[in-house]
C-alpha cells in the first residue's frame, strides 16, 4: 500500500498523525504499508510557492492512494487566487482525475443525541452523497471578473456539464445504491437551469440499465429540506459538484459533528484520495482539541475503496464505534458523562481498539 501523506495546513497534522496511527497498526499486523509525506494547500505553498507543488503530483500519481488532511488558513486568504490553498485541493482532484466524490453520512448510535436534530429524526441514518468532483460551475469556463460598458463591476462563472461527465458519475451512482439500499434520488435545479435539464435527462436514461435501482428526481432547495425534515428517506444521493458541496455539509450536521465525516474521492480506476470533509479549522489549529475521527474513518474508506480490503474497513470502523460506545469524546461530540479526550488520545484510544 503506497500511501501519499498530505498533512496540509490548521489541523491537518494533528488528525492525519491520528490516522496514521491506524495505518501503523495494520503494518505491525503484516501488510506492507509505505507512507511519503508531502505538501498541498498553505504548507505547499510555504515550501514551494504553489499550493500544489509539482513534486507533491508527482507523489500522489506514483502512490496508489492519497491521504489528506485539510487545506487553508488565515494567513493565506489575501494572496491572489492561484496561490491560494483551496487552489491546491481543486488541481489535485482534477490532476487525478477524481470525479467521484463520495461522502456517507450515518449516524452512531452513541451519538444520536449528539446532533441538533432531535434523536428520532435522525437515528439509524444511513446516506450516501455521491458528489460531482471535477466538473460544474467550479471548473467550467469562462469565468472572470470584468467591467460593463457602463464601467461597473461583474463577475462570472459558468456551470457546464457535458453528457459523459455526467453519464460516467450516474454509472458510479447506480452501482452503489446497488450495493445498498437500490434507491437513487437525483438532486438538480431542473426548473430553473440548462444544465439540470441535461442531467436529468443523461441520468434518466442510464437508469435504463439499472432496473433494480429505483431512481427519483429532487430539486435541490427541497432536497436542502428533506435533508433536515425527514433524513432517512434518501439512500444514495447523486448530484453535481456545487450542491453536493452544500447538501453534504448540512448532512454532516445530521450526524452529530462535521468532525465525524469521511469521504473518498475516486478516478475510474479506483484510485482515490481519501479526506474528511470538514476543513483546516485554523481556530482550534495546534491545541490537541481537533476530532480525528473523520480522517481515521477515511482511511477505512481507502482500504475499502483503493485496497479492496473491506475486512480491514470494517475492523476500523468497529474500532471508532467501540471507542465511542466506551464513551471517548473530543470537544465537538462531547456530552455529559463522557470522557472528553484530545486529538491524540482519540487516536490512542481508536488504535488500541483495532
Ligand atoms: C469541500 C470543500 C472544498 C470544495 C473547498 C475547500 C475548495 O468545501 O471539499 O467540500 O468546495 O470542494
Ligand atoms: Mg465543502
Amino acid at each position: 500500500m503506497k500511501i501519499a501523506v498530505l498533512p496540509g495546513d490548521g489541523i491537518g497534522p494533528e488528525i492525519v498523525a491520528q490516522a496514521v496511527k491506524v495505518l501503523e497498526v495494520l503494518s505491525k499486523e503484516g501488510r506492507n504499508v509505505e507512507l511519503e509525506y508531502g505538501e498541498i494547500g498553505g504548507a505547499g505553498y510555504d515550501a514551494a510557492g504553489d499550493p500544489y507543488p509539482a513534486a507533491t503530483s508527482k507523489l500522489a500519481h506514483e502512490a496508489d492512494a492519497v491521504l489528506l488532511g485539510a487545506v487553508g488558513g488565515y494567513r493565506y486568504d489575501t494572496l491572489p487566487r492561484p496561490m491560494r490553498p483551496e487552489q491546491g485541493l481543486l488541481r489535485i482532484r482534477k490532476d487525478l482525475g477524481l470525479f467521484a466524490n463520495l461522502r456517507p453520512a450515518s449516524v452512531y448510535p452513541e451519538l444520536a443525541s449528539a446532533s441538533t436534530l432531535r434523536p428520532d429524526v435522525v437515528a439509524g441514518l444511513d446516506i450516501l452523497i455521491l458528489r460531482e468532483l471535477t466538473g460544474d460551475i467550479y471548473f467550467g469556463q469562462p469565468r472572470g471578473l470584468r467591467r460593463t460598458v457602463d464601467g461597473e463591476r461583474e463577475g462570472y462563472d459558468t456551470m457546464l456539464y457535458s453528457e459523459s461527465e455526467i453519464a460516467r458519475i450516474a454509472h458510479v451512482g447506480f452501482r452503489a445504491a446497488m450495493k445498498r439500499g437500490r434507491r437513487l434520488c437525483s438532486v438538480d435545479k431542473a426548473n430553473v437551469l440548462e444544465t439540470s435539464v441535461l442531467w436529468r435527462e443523461v441520468v434518466t436514461e442510464i437508469a435504463k440499465e439499472y432496473p433494480e435501482v429505483e431512481l427519483s428526481h429532487m430539486y435541490v432547495d427541497n432536497a436542502a429540506m428533506q435533508l433536515v425534515r425527514n433524513p432517512r428517506q434518501f439512500d444514495v444521493m447523486l448530484t453535481g459538484n456545487m450542491f453536493g458541496d452544500i447538501l453534504s455539509d448540512e448532512a454532516s450536521m445530521l450526524t452529530g459533528s462535521i468532525g465525524m465525516l469521511p469521504s473518498a474521492s475516486l478516478d475510474a480506476h479506483s484510485k482515490g484520495l481519501y479526506e474528511p470533509i470538514h476543513g483546516s479549522a485554523p481556530d482550534i489549529a495546534g491545541q490537541n482539541v481537533a476530532n480525528p475521527l473523520a480522517t481515521i474513518l477515511s482511511v477505512a474508506m481507502m482500504l475499502r475503496y483503493s485496497f479492496d480490503d473491506e475486512e480491514g474497513a470494517q475492523r476500523i470502523e468497529n474500532a471508532v464505534r467501540k471507542t465511542l460506545a466506551d464513551g471517548y469524546r473530543t470537544t465537538d461530540i462531547f456530552q455529559e458523562g463522557m470522557k472528553k479526550v484530545g486529538t491524540k488520545e482519540m487516536g490512542d484510544a481508536v488504535a488500541a481498539r483495532l
